[in-house]
């Protein structure tokens, strides 16, 4: 059996080891994604909802102003503490919180910055969430959303009739999942519409790539296939091993995207 990559409180794809990985493997567009983000906007207060082991807020720091606190929150202790391990050598005012997002909300601090990134999949009732962290929010601050859906990953080469196959049988396996919502885009974007929020850009974003692929890519990808094998019948995580083991160790030429949701809100 392989690992789910769930973490210590048992929240599936937010293990440390996953968090890192997949944070390594997208480092570059995560840089761009903050660099832009915080290129015309000076928040003085940033909050991190579902920071995990910190991977975001390491980027953040260098792209704030001097006097810019950061707060990171998460229901994990495990990764709280890894975070605050991690940022003893940072120079920025840096505080780590272990609340649940959901449960303490009336204890999540205000702040003119709000990310949510990959945590709309933990949150049973998104227009709720929404409000009550736009209610946080300083006058002309912002909430950032990011969100991921098992639909809008693709890879390949693969024969249409296998994927088919196997998107169907994952979908079968986890869509009734009471620990996440790996098929959460379209709700998350109707909750994002019906906000109150005075301004909503709601895009979204391709990551891309293809082989030859940087180590720290292919092990993101060997993972994620990993995963998958996981929730498959035996004759189908059989086909989806042999496609790995020819594209992924034998470095056929093969592809991977995704497309993810973003959206940036404004009080
Ligand atoms: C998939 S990880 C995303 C981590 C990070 N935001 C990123 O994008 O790399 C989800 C994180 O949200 C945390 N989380 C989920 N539900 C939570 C809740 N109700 N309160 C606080 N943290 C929560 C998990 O413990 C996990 O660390």
């Amino acid at each position: 059996m392989q690992k789910k990559w769930n973490n210590l409180s048992g929240k599936p794809l937010s293990s440390s080891d996953w968090l890192h990985e997949h944070h390594n493997a997208k480092l570059t567009e995560r840089i761009e994604f903050i660099k832009k983000l915080l290129k015309n906007f000076r928040p003085k207060i940033i909050v991190d909802l579902g920071c995990g082991i910190g991977l975001w807020l390491e980027i953040i720091k260098d792209y704030v102003d001097k006097d810019c606190q950061l707060i990171g929150i998460d229901s994990d202790i495990d990764a709280i503490n890894k975070a605050k391990k991690k940022s003893k050598k940072w120079n920025n005012n840096i505080t780590f919180l272990q609340l649940d997002f959901i449960k303490d909300s009336k204890n999540i601090p205000t702040a003119d910055l709000y990310l949510a990134f990959n945590i709309l999949s933990y949150v049973k009732n998104e227009n709720i969430f929404i409000e009550n962290i736009r209610n946080k929010l300083n006058y002309n601050g912002k909430l950032v959303i990011r969100q991921y859906d098992g639909a809008a990953i693709r890879f390949g080469p693969m024969e249409h009739r296998l994927r088919i196959n196997i998107e169907n049988v994952l979908f079968n396996s986890i869509h009734n999942s009471q620990l996440f919502k790996h098929y959460n885009l379209d709700k998350a974007y109707l909750s994002l519409e019906n906000s109150n929020f005075n301004h909503k850009i709601i895009q979204f974003e391709l990551f891309q790539k293809t082989s030859p692929y940087s180590k720290e890519f292919l092990k993101y990808y060997q993972n994620t296939i990993k995963w998958t094998i996981n929730y498959l019948s035996e004759n189908m995580s059989k086909e989806l091993q042999d496609w790995y083991n020819t594209y992924l160790e034998n470095n056929n030429n093969s592809y991977f995207y995704e497309v993810d949701l973003v959206s940036i809100l404004t009080r």
